[in-house]
C-alpha cells in the first residue's frame, strides 16, 4: 500500500482516518485495500480506477436486478422529487404489503423495517411475545445478521465448537451478556436425530426455533425436507414456532424457498433483494402471530416502530423490482446459476483441481475441499484451503469477476449465458493455477 498510487489506495488512507478500518461495513475489505465504485450498470461495475467487472456478488446477493435498472430508476427518481420519507403512511406501503402477501399463500400480515437484521430480530421478539418464552433455537455456523441472539456460534472454531452432540454456545461480539448465550441453543444443521435429542432438552422453554434454508456459511447447501419437517413436528409439538431466515434464500422461487418445502413456517424474515436496491427487511407470517405487532391491540405485546420502517424510496423501488421478478425472471436467474454449478464442476473434472461446488436457486458457492460439505463443520475453511482460495478469487478479480468473498456467486436477471460462460472459463484457468 505504501507504494500504491491508485485512487483507491489514497481513498482508503483518507478513509482510515475517519472510519474503523477504513470502512463501515467489513464485507468490503479487501488486501491490500478496498476497491472503490464509481458507477455500475446493468450486471457490470466500474471502479474509481476505470475498471469494469462482470458482477457476481450483486452487493451480497441483494441485487436481483443487476445495478440501475432503468424501470426502478424511473419510478425512485419520481418518488425522491414527491419527498423520501413522512410522518404519515404512503399507498405505496400498502400496494407493496399486497404485493409480497399475494407471492405466498402463508404470509397472512407483513411489516416492513430496514434490514435483513431487524427482520430478524423483529421475529425473534414476535416469537417470545406471542409464546411468552425466551429461548430461542438456531442452527450452528448460520449468519442472520447482528442481534445478540441470532448471532451466537455464528463464528464457532473447532477449539471451542463442542462436540456435534452438544455444539456449544459461543457469542461473536466481545461482551455479549452471559444471558444471551444461555437462552440459546444451537443445533446441528441436516441433522435431524442429533437436533431433535438437544431440543428435547429445552421442551416447553423455546419461543422458536430460526432456520435458513440453505444457509451460506453453512456450506450454501439446501436444508433437507427430513429436517424440515422434523423442526416443523417438533415446533408444533412443542408450541414453539418455526421461523424462517428468508433474507438472502427469498430470490430462490417466487415465493420464497420454502416454496421447496412442504412445512409451513410460522414466520418468514426478509430483506435484500425485495428492497429493489435499497436497505429494506420484512417479517410475514400468520395473522394471528403478527398480531402480536397489533397497535391497536390492548395490551400491544411487541410495540413496534422505526423512523424509516416503509419509507416511499425503498418501497417504490422494492415494488418495482419484485413485479419484474416474475416467474419467469426467476426461472431465468435459476437457470443461469445451475449453468454456472455444471460449468465450474466440468472445469473441477478436467483441471483435477481439489475443489466442489454447493449452492440453489440463483446462487453458488465454490469449495476448495474434494467433496460438498454438508454442515458447518464440513464448512468451515482451514488455512490452506483459505490460501487456495484467495488465489482464486484474486484470479477471478483480475479476470474481471467480482465475487463474494468465500467465493459464492448470485445471478442476475442483468446477465445472460455470455456472462456466466465468461466467468466458468475463468474459473478453469484459475483452478488449473492454484491446482
Ligand atoms: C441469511 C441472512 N440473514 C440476515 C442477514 C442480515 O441482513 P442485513 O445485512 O440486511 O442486516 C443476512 C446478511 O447477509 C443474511 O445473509
Amino acid at each position: 500500500m505504501e507504494h500504491d498510487t491508485s485512487l483507491s489506495a489514497q481513498l482508503y488512507k483518507r478513509a482510515l482516518e475517519v472510519l474503523p478500518g477504513g470502512v463501515s461495513r467489513n464485507t468490503v475489505l479487501r488486501k491490500p485495500h478496498p476497491l472503490y465504485a464509481d458507477h455500475a450498470s446493468g450486471c457490470r461495475v466500474t471502479d474509481v480506477e476505470g475498471v469494469e467487472r462482470i458482477d457476481f456478488a450483486n452487493n451480497m446477493a441483494s441485487l436481483i436486478h443487476g445495478h440501475a435498472r432503468p424501470e426502478i430508476v424511473r419510478a425512485v427518481s419520481e418518488q425522491l422529487g414527491r419527498g423520501t420519507a413522512f410522518t404519515f403512511a404512503t399507498e405505496i406501503e400498502i400496494r407493496f404489503a399486497e404485493h409480497m402477501v399475494a407471492r405466498n399463500a402463508d404470509f397472512d400480515r407483513l411489516r416492513f423495517v430496514n434490514s435483513g437484521t431487524e427482520a430478524v430480530m423483529g421475529s425473534l421478539k414476535a416469537a417470545r411475545a406471542f409464546t411468552g418464552r425466551s429461548k430461542i433455537a438456531k442452527i450452528e455456523g448460520a449468519y442472520h445478521g447482528l442481534y445478540d441472539y441470532a448471532e451466537i456460534s455464528q463464528t464457532s472454531k473447532p477449539e471451542n465448537w463442542g462436540t456435534r452432540e452438544r455444539p456449544s454456545g459461543v457469542p461473536v461480539a466481545y461482551g455479549t451478556p452471559a444471558g444471551v448465550i444461555a437462552d440459546v441453543v444451537v443445533i446441528p444443521f441436516n441433522d435431524p436425530d442429533r437436533s431433535i435429542t438437544i431440543l428435547d432438552e429445552h421442551k416447553g422453554q423455546l419461543a422458536c426455533v430460526l432456520l435458513d434454508l440453505m444457509p451460506h456459511r453453512v456450506g450454501l447447501n439446501p436444508a433437507t425436507s427430513e429436517f424440515v419437517s422434523a423442526l416443523r413436528e417438533w415446533t408444533e409439538d412443542d408450541g414453539s414456532l418455526l421461523v424462517l431466515d428468508e433474507v438472502i434464500t427469498f430470490r430462490s422461487e417466487y415465493g420464497g424457498a420454502q416454496e421447496w418445502y412442504g412445512a409451513i413456517p410460522d414466520l418468514t424474515a426478509m430483506g435484500k433483494a425485495i428492497g429493489g436496491g435499497f436497505p429494506v427487511g420484512a417479517i410475514a407470517g400468520r395473522a394471528e402471530i403478527m398480531d402480536v405487532m397489533n397497535p391497536l391491540a390492548d395490551p400491544v405485546l411487541f410495540p413496534h416502530s422505526g423512523t424509516f420502517s416503509a419509507n416511499p424510496i425503498t418501497m417504490t423501488a422494492g415494488l418495482t423490482a419484485m413485479e419484474l421478478f416474475d416467474r419467469t425472471a426467476v426461472k431465468r436467474v435459476n437457470l443461469l446459476a445451475r449453468r454456472a454449478v455444471t460449468g465450474i464442476e466440468q472445469a473441477i473434472k478436467d483441471t483435477g483441481a481439489t475443489a466442489c461446488v454447493t449452492g440453489g436457486g440463483s446462487m453458488f458457492r465454490v469449495h476448495m475441499k474434494e467433496r460438498p460439505p454438508t454442515d458447518y463443520r464440513e464448512a468451515y475453511v482451514t488455512p490452506d484451503e483459505s490460501r487456495r482460495l484467495n488465489l482464486l478469487l484474486d484470479h477471478l478479480f483480475a479476470a474481471g469477476f467480482m465475487m463474494i468473498n468465500t467465493c459464492s456467486g448470485t445471478t442476475s436477471t442483468a446477465m445472460g449465458e455470455e456472462e456466466v460462460d465468461a466467468l466458468i472459463e475463468a474459473m478453469a484457468e484459475g483452478l488449473t493455477r492454484i491446482g
